[in-house]
């Protein structure tokens, strides 16, 4: 007989018919009741055991331990289930030893502490959904672009670029770090290094995208990304995954649809198939809320702003627009800013937050930013000050795309590289797509994790990714 999931009993409402579940014991009262979870939903099946089995079974049924019970599925005479299941045998698969077992504790753990048992945080309810969550979620990115005609690409990861020219890249290197083979001008020789050049890890897949895109006219990769940057802040990973679209011939109109389309899908696609995981995180966040005081908390409970972002546009605003508003801002007259508010700044968190949660109160898309602080490859407006940029902030993150329309026209291509000291040698094979057969194209990046965070209300991106890298962390 093969392994019926708890998912499948809790879900109908069959009964008097055999099954074999396997799971880990949760709580186990009354040597008599086992709440046994699987991983395949949130909810407990509850196991009764004969009061008369064996005693050393029953001393090893103990909160962690793995177990394997054939029996029957009945209707529950208890309160809080419809079924459970009689167990006619049950086996100890794996022994847990209550007394050293991290989440043994009988108050919530906090999500600090689950961090440094990362390894463990999986058997947690919170976690659970989690990461449930955000698997729907990346079948729903694949089903969305699949379903619309797009190629999947798969980048590469190890890369010689630097394609947001940030420099935050971690080197990919075979070299020793003693006798460090050097030129004669005393600087690294990386011929002698395993790809014969220096390479690093990638920060986007998008300059190889734009190949691809040149081509298949509409493709999106979704691959892990590295980024070096020193910020140890509940929004930042040194690992994390993005989706990155690349579509020929689409402006930066176009470019805004398809984002806010694909957001939308892949929210109603969690909230149409993880409705009891979303409702837990969303009580989970109650409760959170409840340590804050009363101006912090949001308005809008987690299923509620879920379902108002699928039903609702985003707001779409100028840069120039964006700035505008702050500067009118009570905040800023009265001072609450931290950081500097005048045009031509990268937006700060606290100016993305004030413009998505006070002024607006939904989602909103900045576009058309000032070229310096944007990167290379964005297309350059008449005004010869603003690039066809979009950002979608989101309420609670901040930033969760950045993406824009891109620069087609070689020569202002290469004009804006030579400004910005980056090499048109090297990147050649970019620039060799606007020279043969160039076309308008655009696209962007959503951070996962950061898409993650805003669906399941969790506050820091360090529990939406199973084991996550930061500065001085890579433990697990
Ligand atoms: O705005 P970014 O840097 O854009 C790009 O990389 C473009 N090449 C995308 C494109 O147009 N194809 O990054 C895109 C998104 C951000 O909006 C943010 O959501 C996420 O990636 N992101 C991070 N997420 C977690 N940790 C980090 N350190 C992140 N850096 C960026
Ligand atoms: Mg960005």
């Amino acid at each position: 007989m093969t392994r019926n999931k708890i998912n499948d009993i809790l879900r109908s409402d069959q009964t008097n018919y055999d099954v074999i579940v396997k799971g880990w014991v949760r709580s186990f009262r009354n040597n008599q009741f086992i709440a046994l979870n699987d991983g395949s939903c949130m909810g407990n099946i509850q196991i009764v055991i004969d009061l008369n089995s064996n005693e050393s079974i029953i001393r090893k049924i103990t909160t962690g331990a793995a177990l394997s019970i054939a029996g029957q599925v009945v209707a529950s005479q208890g309160k809080g289930q419809k079924v459970e299941v009689k167990a006619k045998e049950v086996t100890i698969l794996g022994e847990c030893d209550a007394e050293k077992f991290p989440l043994q504790l009988k108050n919530r753990p906090s999500l600090e502490y689950l961090r440094e048992i990362a390894h463990l945080r999986f058997r947690t309810n919170t976690f659970g959904a989690v990461f449930r969550v955000r698997h729907s979620l990346a079948f729903a990115v694949h089903k969305f672009f699949n379903d619309l005609g797009f190629i999947y690409l798969h980048t590469p990861i190890v890369t010689a670029s630097d394609a947001e020219g940030a420099g935050e890249t971690f080197r990919v290197t075979t070299l020793p770090f003693e006798n460090t083979p050097r030129k004669e001008d005393g600087t690294i020789d990386f011929n002698e290094d395993f790809f014969g050049r220096s390479t690093n890890l990638t920060v986007s897949g998008q300059l190889e995208a734009e190949l691809g895109a040149m081509a298949l006219s509409e493709v999106y990769t979704f691959g892990p990304t590295f980024r070096a940057e020193n910020s140890n802040t509940a929004r930042h990973l040194a690992e994390f995954w993005m989706i990155e679209p690349e579509v020929a011939f689409n402006d930066l109109e176009a470019n805004m649809d398809l984002a806010e389309n694909f957001i939308r899908y892949i929210v109603q696609y969690a909230l149409d198939h993880n409705k009891e995981d979303l409702e837990f995180l969303a009580q989970r966040l109650v409760e959170e809320e409840k340590q804050k005081p009363q101006q912090e908390r949001s308005e809008m409970g987690l299923i509620e702003k879920l379902e108002f972002v699928c039903s609702n546009k985003f707001e779409r605003i100028t840069y120039t627009e964006a700035i505008e508003i702050l500067l009118q801002s009570p905040a800023y007259k009265k001072k609450k800013f931290q950081y500097e508010v005048k045009w031509g700044i990268d937006m700060q968190s606290e100016h993305e937050r004030y413009l998505v949660e006070k002024h607006f109160r939904k989602p909103v898309i900045v576009t058309d930013y000032p070229k310096d602080i944007k990167a290379f490859y964005m297309r350059q407006n008449d005004d010869g000050q603003t690039v066809a940029a979009m950002d979608i902030l989101a309420p609670g993150i901040g930033e969760i795309v950045g993406g824009s329309q891109r620069e087609e026209r070689l020569d202002r291509l290469e004009q804006r590289m030579n400004e910005m000291n980056i090499s048109t040698e090297e990147l050649y094979w970019y620039l060799d797509t606007r020279r043969f057969g160039t076309a308008p194209h655009a696209g962007f990046g959503l951070g996962f994790e950061r898409m993650v965070l805003f669906v399941t209300g969790m506050t820091n991106i360090r529990d939406v990714i199973p084991f996550p890298r930061t500065p001085k962390n890579a433990e697990f």
